[in-house]
């Protein structure tokens, strides 16, 4: 096991709020804000986390971004079409700047941690303000004050991401699901990705400050929780505390809330305790996101993914054998370097024997500073897309049966929004995690309701309600 300990501070995140409020006395302070937010559920629980500082510095939402004061990025850089994305846009806040030269810009999260790029900004992007890590979104005060005096070094400056901040505000999007970080960084390395260099090393909070901030999101009204984490079967690990079943066990027992989710779940050490867990609590969703990258041996290998097809289909074997009708979903890379059609193939294979509810799929993006960027045997965009073409219609197939498979069926259904379609319906998440459509007025909304599937769309079932 290993031996080290993540640093908690209150303080600092104490001494940034006390500056909010200074801040917001100045006449020249921002008075209003837009975010856009790039990347995964992290960074839109980080969103949350931004807005709620700058709410504290007496600034609010402004929908349209060239209007606002203040223009912040939340940056993601997994691939490359991510990052390509996000620096067109800040780029683009240049022409905004021409007509407003007071507003501020400023660039945060993944695309900001990695080498040389604060730097870059600085130099490059003369328009841009500011600039500010991952690990340091508690020291926006501060840096909205370093851009509003034009102390430019300083407005770019990287700090240490070791240090774990609690108490911070969070203006949440939801009022009833919400996100809840558990642990942060990834100690992983799979040699294509990005996340440990740009998020830094596993760092989890301690379980009762985990069940204090769930105790409270219960009390706001909050039904169902995703907890946050790059990989949760690591958690508690670093502090020696107790592991990641120990606390969905205590939330379940300690806050009431009615539904746990979490993600994700790395392969390679999802335990049999976890299993039970999920089995037996009854808050926890009966859904995993168990990330498959490939079917092939040969690319897991070269992905560092330490675990093989057959340990895959192991677990999946488990997991159903404890829950029959769990629904798996998971991430697949396709055209990682080296891959022959032979390997693709086993991923096709890995697909149709595994019965995935979904999958999210992508084309492998080389990042600088990974392993994988550095290897030999690249693909052809064009192959690429041929063989995430294969693979997106191969699960389009197993879905629609797995769809299929669920007609009839009774579910329970939390109501989240009108649906976009059809008057008088709602749509919803079953606990299974697939949207849902069924009949329903606003009075519902934010409420679980038994449902019956009685149909599907193209990547929704639909139901009638059973009230
Ligand atoms: N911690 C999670 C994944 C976070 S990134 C896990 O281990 O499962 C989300 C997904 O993006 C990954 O599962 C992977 O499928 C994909 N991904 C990450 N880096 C990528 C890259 N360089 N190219 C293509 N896909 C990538
Ligand atoms: Fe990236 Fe692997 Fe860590 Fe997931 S487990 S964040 S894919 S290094
Ligand atoms: Fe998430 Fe993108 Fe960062 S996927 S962790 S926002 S690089």
């Amino acid at each position: 096991m290993r031996e080290r300990t993540t640093t908690i501070s209150h303080e600092a995140v104490e001494i940034q709020r006390a500056l909010a409020r200074d801040i917001r006395a100045r006449a020249d302070a921002p008075k209003t804000y837009h975010i856009t937010t790039y990347g995964c559920q992290m960074n839109a629980h980080d969103s949350e986390a931004i807005a709620g500082i700058l709410e504290e510095m007496g600034m609010a939402a402004e929908k349209q971004q060239d209007l606002a004061d203040l223009i912040l990025f939340n940056t993601c850089c997994i691939r490359d079409n991510a990052e390509r994305r996000a620096m067109g846009n800040i780029i683009f806040t240049k022409e905004i700047k021409k007509q407003r030269p007071q507003a501020l810009v400023g660039v945060l999260g993944c695309m900001v941690q990695q080498e040389g790029a604060a730097e870059k900004l600085r130099e490059k992007q003369r328009h841009v303000d500011f600039a500010l890590g991952t690990g340091e979104i508690y020291r926006l005060p501060e840096r909205v004050l370093h851009a509003l005096e034009g102390r430019r070094e300083e407005a770019f400056a990287r700090g240490e991401d070791s240090t774990l901040y609690e108490g911070m505000p969070v203006l949440r999007q939801s009022p009833f699901m919400a996100y809840l970080t558990v642990m942060y960084g990834c100690d992983n390395f799979c040699s294509y990705c990005v996340v440990p260099s740009v998020r830094g090393r596993e760092r989890s909070r301690k379980l009762q400050d985990i069940v204090r901030e769930a105790r409270g999101l219960v009390d706001d009204g909050v039904k169902e929780i995703m907890l946050l984490g790059q990989n949760v079967n690591s958690f508690g690990l670093d502090g020696g505390g107790p592991r990641f079943p120990e606390l969905l066990r205590a939330l379940h027992e300690e806050t009431g809330i009615e539904r746990l989710r979490f993600m994700t779940s790395n392969p390679k050490d999802l335990s049999d305790a976890l299993i039970r867990e999920i089995a037996e609590n009854p808050a926890v969703c009966p859904h995993l996101h168990l990330p498959a990258q490939s079917g092939s041996d040969k690319m897991l290998n070269a992905m560092n993914r330490r675990y093989t097809r057959a340990m895959y289909d192991e677990r999946l074997r488990a997991l159903r054998d404890a829950m029959p009708d769990i629904g798996i979903t998971t991430d697949l890379i396709v055209a990682f370097p080296g891959e022959t059609e032979e390997d693709f193939e086993e991923t096709l294979d890995l697909v149709a024997q595994s019965r995935f509810d979904s999958a999210f799929t992508f084309i492998f993006s080389p990042r600088t500073g990974t392993v994988a960027a550095k290897l030999p045997g690249r693909i052809s965009q064009p192959l690429a897309r041929e063989r995430i073409a294969r693979l997106i219609k191969a699960q389009e197939g197993i879905t629609r049966e797995v769809f299929e498979s669920l007609a009839g069926s009774e579910t329970q259904a939390l109501a989240d929004s009108p649906a976009k379609r059809g008057k008088g319906r709602l749509s919803g998440k079953t606990g299974r995690g697939m949207g849902i459509t069924f009949e329903g007025g606003p009075e519902l909304i934010g409420q679980i309701v038994p449902v019956k599937v009685t149909g599907f769309g193209s990547n929704t079932l639909k139901g009638e309600t059973l009230l």
